[in-house]
This record gives structure tokens, sequence and C-alpha cells, in this order.
């Protein structure tokens, strides 16, 4: 993809979808690569904190779900009844494609009936108000410009009472942890992947984390979008955060 850095960071949807659908071949086997394999870890902590466990029915959006791996996890963690339904959702045809694909090959069939694959924008998604009972959105936030739109419609299509979980990568607060994660992700995940002709598409990937917020600017633009009760964690040395929030009744709009 030769496009400036500087056009690839006004995240102009149609641009970042192309992005994706570039680099969809290699997303899983790169995720594993740069994370070392903690990126399973992250999602997990996300579900786990989520209390997705104890639904016993209900719809749960996995936004922005790339090639499925978030999806895969809130599937494993709702296993006990059939009444839990997955709505997995992405714009980019490619990403889908492959979360698809891997869905046939490592979900049970009660699995696959519980889950629908769709392609649509995290700005104007095809669901009624109130319709969610818990949204997670898994690495994708960072991709969102202005990331509130997309919190609005997610508060939009929530039920009352229903969850947000936003895992994404996050600033370390230490000056040295800080600069190893720079280091790395801006250095040599680059060089790896210009192994496979995916230079830029990786230095903006650095570059958007980079730019990306501190929790606490997170927790601030969550609750702008509406969301109430919010807690965070920060994972792995503080390159990850994980923020959970609430929709009540009395929005913060
Ligand atoms: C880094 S991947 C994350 C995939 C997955 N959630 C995971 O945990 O690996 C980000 C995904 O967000 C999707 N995405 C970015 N902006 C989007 C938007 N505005 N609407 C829908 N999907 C979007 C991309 O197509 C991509 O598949």
């Amino acid at each position: 993809m030769e496009i400036s850095m500087s056009e690839l960071l006004k995240k102009e949807p149609t641009l970042i979808r192309e992005l994706f659908d570039e680099i969809s071949p290699y997303y899983d086997f790169m995720n594993e690569l740069m994370t070392f394999g903690t990126i399973r870890w992250t999602r997990k902590f996300s579900v786990h904190v989520s209390g997705i466990t104890q639904l016993e029915e209900g719809t749960i959006l996995d936004l922005a779900c790339g090639t499925g791996d978030f999806t895969f996890e809130i599937l494993k963690a709702t296993k006990h009844t059939s009444e839990v339904k997955v709505i997995a959702v992405d714009f980019s045809e490619r990403m889908l494609f492959r979360a698809r694909r891997k869905a046939k090959r490592i979900l049970t069939r009660e699995d696959l009936e519980r889950v629908e694959w769709v392609r649509a924008s995290a700005f104007d998604l095809p669901f009624p108000s109130e319709s969610m009972s818990a949204t997670f959105i898994g690495y994708g936030i960072r991709n969102m410009n202005p990331p509130q739109a997309a919190l609005r419609e997610i508060h939009r299509v929530t039920k009352t009472g229903g969850i947000l979980i936003v895992l994404e990568s996050s600033i370390p607060k230490r000056y040295l942890e800080r600069f190893v994660n720079r280091f790395y992700f801006s250095k040599v995940v680059p060089k790896i992947a210009s192994l496979f002709g995916l230079k830029n598409a990786y230095q903006y990937l650095a570059e958007s984390m980079d730019k990306f917020y501190c929790p606490e600017k997170m927790e601030a633009i969550i609750k702008m979008s509406g969301w109430q009760n919010i807690k965070w964690w920060q994972l792995l040395r503080g390159s990850v955060a994980v923020h959970r929030a609430v929709k009540t009744r009395h929005p913060n709009i």
C-alpha cells in the first residue's frame, strides 16, 4: 500500500478497509509473531472481566472482529447456553472471509449455529437500538476516527444495563517501558512485515499505537460517549488496556 503515513493516520474508512484487506492473509501470523502469543491472553482476560459467563440469553456483538479470534473466545465463554448468540461485524470482506473459513474449521456445529458474520461499518451498525447484551471491540477502536462516533453507535445498539469491553493498545506509564515498546513496534515489527511487502501497513499500526491514548484519556472518551461505571486494567507492562463500561439509564451524552 503506497499511501503516505499522514494520509493513513487520518483513518479515512476506505483506506483503513483497504489496509486490512491487504494484510488479511498475514494478520494471524503477524499477531502471534509480534506479540509472542500474548495477544491470546489479552482477549481471554477481556472476556473474563466482562462477566459474560453469567449470561443465560441475549446477543453479544463482537465489533471489528477481524479474523474472528475474539469471537471464538466469546463463544467459548458462553458455551453453557444455546440462548446466547454472537454477531461478529467487520467492514473488511477479506478479514471476514478468513474468519468464516476458520470458524468452519475450528468450531463445533452448535457454536457455528450461534454465530453470524456481518459486513458493516462501526459508524452505522445495521441493528436495532437496545438489541445487544454486550459489545466487545478488540484492537479496533484505534482505527476509528473519531472513536466517540463508534462508541456512541455501540451505545445505541446496546441494551440498558449492557456492557462494553474495549481492548486496545495503550501507552505504558514508565519511560523505559514506553521507549522499548515504541522501538519494538516502530523499528523491529515493520522490518519483519517488510518481508511480506507490508512495511507501510505495519508502520501505520505502530504509529497509530504510539499516537493512541493513555487509559485515563480513553476512559474520558468512553464517558463522553455516554457510558458509565468505567473500570480499566493495563496489561503487558502497560502496552495494552482493557476498559469495561456499562450503559445505564442516565447516559452522560
Ligand atoms: C486489528 S484488527 C482486530 C481484529 C480482532 N478484533 C482481533 O482481536 O484480532 C482491526 C479490525 O477492525 C476493522 N475495522 C476498522 N475500522 C472499522 C470500521 N469503521 N468498521 C468496521 N470494522 C472496522 C478492520 O477491518 C480490522 O479487521
